[in-house]
């Protein structure tokens, strides 16, 4: 049973992290069946279905904390940001109008149901809160590096390495490779012919893997203070602000993507190795009780069809008590992030290319199929899904 539901405590925020609905593919890889052209608004676009899950989350979120939340849209109440880009925004949007459809004198026309809500957003290059993992840390570029050669890494790679002399795929391109097949077959277009179930399933996996490369596996917690933990940060600042008497927001909302749910989670230790599908939301609920006492109780609804997720911080109880949760996560928050990050002067971008090239260079022999059809190759950009 949830805590929302019991007398005791009475619920005083609630923030959560969402990935973005179902979305056209975020590019080709060479012998790709599929164009852009192909796509209604190219690649990297909220779908229709990605629009129905946004509304529908927003709906669920309406309905299940009505006691909570006030039909009516109040300013005060409500803080969303977005990372900058159409997908993010989109899927907010439509989720407010799941969320906060116009009641009353708010409704301003009859006809749509709908009404504006403001939604925040920071630059790409300057957002270090929600967009990961965050360029400009040549830490966190060695960081990667000593991942791909640790053992750590090495063994949970081995299962999937195919015998091939010389010829090596990539990790990151076989996720990227493994993402545009999935949105292929999501929207019923052909797939390749040796993109059989079972090449799929193990490029999931391997997609989840590198996924885990990159915030986790080896000096998680290194990684996570100069990633997921800046979120980690945010997170609990806005926590023990609504703790304040003056107080007046109720609801907090970031709108990112699978790298941040994933860095956030592995910074908190509570990833579940999996790749975070689409509109999944990591909820984050505050709690007074009776005492005066606050906690935090998380949960991860990953899936529209089940309830979501009770998810229990290590080393604490669920709902933990804040000030444990605060002393249990400080290890991964950092008081001067450049700092930490051993940056002396903001880099040009041909140095962010180049950090970000480092995550290609520690290659895994893996499905030759893939490789036979030709999908090795470099690329210098970072993308985030
Ligand atoms: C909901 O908002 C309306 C309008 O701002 C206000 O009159 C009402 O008291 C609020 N209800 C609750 C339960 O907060
Ligand atoms: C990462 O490894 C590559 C290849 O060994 C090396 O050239 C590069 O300098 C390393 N980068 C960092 C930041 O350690
Ligand atoms: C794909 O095909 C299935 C089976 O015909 C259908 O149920 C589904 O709606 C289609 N999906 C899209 C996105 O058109
Ligand atoms: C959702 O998360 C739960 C708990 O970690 C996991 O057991 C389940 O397989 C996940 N489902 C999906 C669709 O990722």
């Amino acid at each position: 049973m949830s805590l929302s539901t019991s007398l005791l405590y009475i619920i005083k925020l609630l923030l959560y992290v969402f990935r973005h609905g179902d979305r056209t593919p975020v590019e080709n890889f060479p012998t790709g069946l599929h164009k852009e052209s192909e796509w209604p608004q190219g690649f990297g676009q909220l779908t229709k279905i990605g629009m129905q899950q946004q509304y529908e989350l927003g709906q669920y979120t309406r309905k299940r904390y009505s006691n909570f939340l006030n039909a009516t849209y109040n300013r005060h109440e409500i803080f969303i940001q977005s990372t900058d880009y159409d997908r993010t925004i989109m899927s907010t949007q439509v989720y407010l109008a799941g969320l906060f459809p116009p009641v009353g004198n708010q409704i301003w026309n009859p006809q749509i149901l709908w009404q504006p809500i403001p939604v925040h957003t920071v630059p790409v290059s300057e957002d270090h809160m929600l967009h990961f993992p965050s360029p400009n840390c040549p830490r966190f570029d060695e960081l990667q590096n000593e991942t791909q050669a640790s053992w750590q890494f090495q063994n949970k790679l081995q299962p999937y390495m195919v015998k091939q002399k010389g010829k090596n795929i990539n990790l990151r391109d076989s996720w990227n490779t493994y993402d545009t097949l999935l949105c292929e077959s999501i929207h019923n277009y052909t797939l390749p012919e040796w993109a059989s179930r079972d090449v799929m399933k193990k490029m999931k996996e391997l997609a989840a893997l590198s996924l885990q490369s990159i915030f986790g596996i080896y000096k998680t917690k290194d990684k996570a203070r100069l990633q997921g933990g800046v979120l980690v940060n945010a997170i609990l600042k806005s926590i023990k602000k609504a703790t304040q008497p003056s107080n007046k927001r109720k609801i907090q909302i970031f709108s990112a993507h699978d790298t941040t749910i994933g860095a956030l989670q592995m910074a908190l230790n509570i990833f579940n190795g999996k790749l975070p599908p689409y509109s999944a939301c990591q909820f984050f609920e505050l709690y007074q009780e009776n005492s005066g006492h606050y906690s935090i109780e998380m949960s991860y609804r990953n899936d529209s069809l089940t309830d979501p997720y009770p998810l229990r911080l290590p080393g604490c109880t669920s709902p933990c008590p804040l000030e444990k949760f605060a002393k249990l996560v400080s290890s991964v928050i950092v008081e001067d992030w450049s700092k930490e990050c051993g940056k002396c002067q903001v880099r040009d971008s041909l140095g962010f290319d180049f950090a970000v090239g480092l995550l290609f260079i520690f290659d895994a022999l893996l499905l030759y199929l893939l490789y036979e059809y030709g999908s090795c190759r470099r690329k210098n950009t970072y993308q985030n899904f």
